[in-house]
């Protein structure tokens, strides 16, 4: 078992003493919920650093009014179970009142790579999720903050922001886990029933074949087009965005010269699945 911390005076006295020995602290923001992509992500940030914290917190600020926050699942006890095993030294889960306490009034409000993408289909969404980002690392004191690629636009976002905002820590990302089939391990992966799920690694299918013409050449437009119809023709629902961007500033791509980020955001049934990849130029 690991300590667990659920307030900023009793999380800061370790981090503290930790760094009185001149550790490191490598902080792994989660909302819970862990599967492998999350466990790989504690056992890459023990490379980062001397300690690591992974914090578990459902944020309510980064979730709109309709979406899932209510029936988000949580799993506490298997999560501290797995992060002990996986190597984490403390686990901070701090109480929504130790969050936004009574009067909280201020936010962060970023701008470039948050706009389009996740940014215009989930209005508010990047400025929860910077506000309580920013909040967990001033928190912790943390040296490092690691984040996965499955959330792209969210780690290029928080990227941005901490530079923006002179944050003292250094913003790691680490590659997205992926199951056999090629689906992207997700905590809304549960929400899928078994023909959904089968349906689900096309994601990535078209993903992966979409960047392969790309960087053969073959212009954005077409390449788009013909992705969004094979995602609905193998029976995914609404797809919110399928997009290439520019991998530093997420600006809308037409040819492919520098490298770039493909992107999409789609239903399948009732769930919203998000996946990207990587597209170089040859
Ligand atoms: P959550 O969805 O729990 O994800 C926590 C971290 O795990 C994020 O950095 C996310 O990108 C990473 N992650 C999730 N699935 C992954 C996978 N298959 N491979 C690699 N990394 C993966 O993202 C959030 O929580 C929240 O927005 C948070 C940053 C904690 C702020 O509330």
């Amino acid at each position: 078992t690991i300590p667990i911390f659920e307030t900023v005076a009793a999380l800061r006295e370790q981090t503290g003493a930790w760094h009185g020995r001149g550790d490191r602290i490598v902080l792994v923001p989660t909302m819970g919920a862990l599967h492998e992509g999350h466990l790989a992500l504690i056992a890459h940030a023990r490379t980062l650093g001397e300690r690591v914290v992974a914090s578990i917190f459902v944020n309510p600020t980064q979730f709109g009014p309709t979406e899932d926050f209510s029936r988000y699942p949580r799993t506490v006890e298997a999560d501290l179970a797995a992060l002990a095993q996986a190597g984490a030294d403390a686990a901070y889960m701090p109480g929504a009142d130790v969050m936004y306490p009574p009067g909280f009034s201020s936010r962060i409000e970023p701008g470039g790579p948050s706009e389009g993408l996740c940014g215009e289909v989930r209005p508010g969404h990047f400025s929860g999720v910077a506000t309580v980002v920013t909040k967990l690392i001033n928190q912790t004191r943390a040296d490092v903050a690691l984040f996965g690629e499955k959330d792209f636009q969210q780690l290029q976002v928080i990227r941005r922001v901490a530079r923006d905002l002179d944050l003292p820590v250094s913003i790691a990302g680490m590659p997205t886990i992926r199951e056999a089939d090629g689906l992207a391990l997700s905590s809304r992966n549960r929400y899928l029933n078994e023909a959904e799920r089968s349906i689900a690694p096309r994601l990535h299918a078209v993903l992966a074949k979409a960047a392969e013409r790309l960087a053969g050449g073959d212009m954005a437009a077409p390449v788009l087009a013909d992705s969004i119809e094979a995602l609905k023709a193998s029976g995914f629902g609404p797809v919110q965005y399928f997009e290439l961007r520019d991998t530093e500033t997420l600006l809308p791509v037409s040819q492919l010269e520098r490298p770039a980020r493909l992107l999409t955001a789609a239903y399948l049934g009732t769930t919203r699945l998000i996946d990207n990849v990587a597209v170089l130029p040859k």
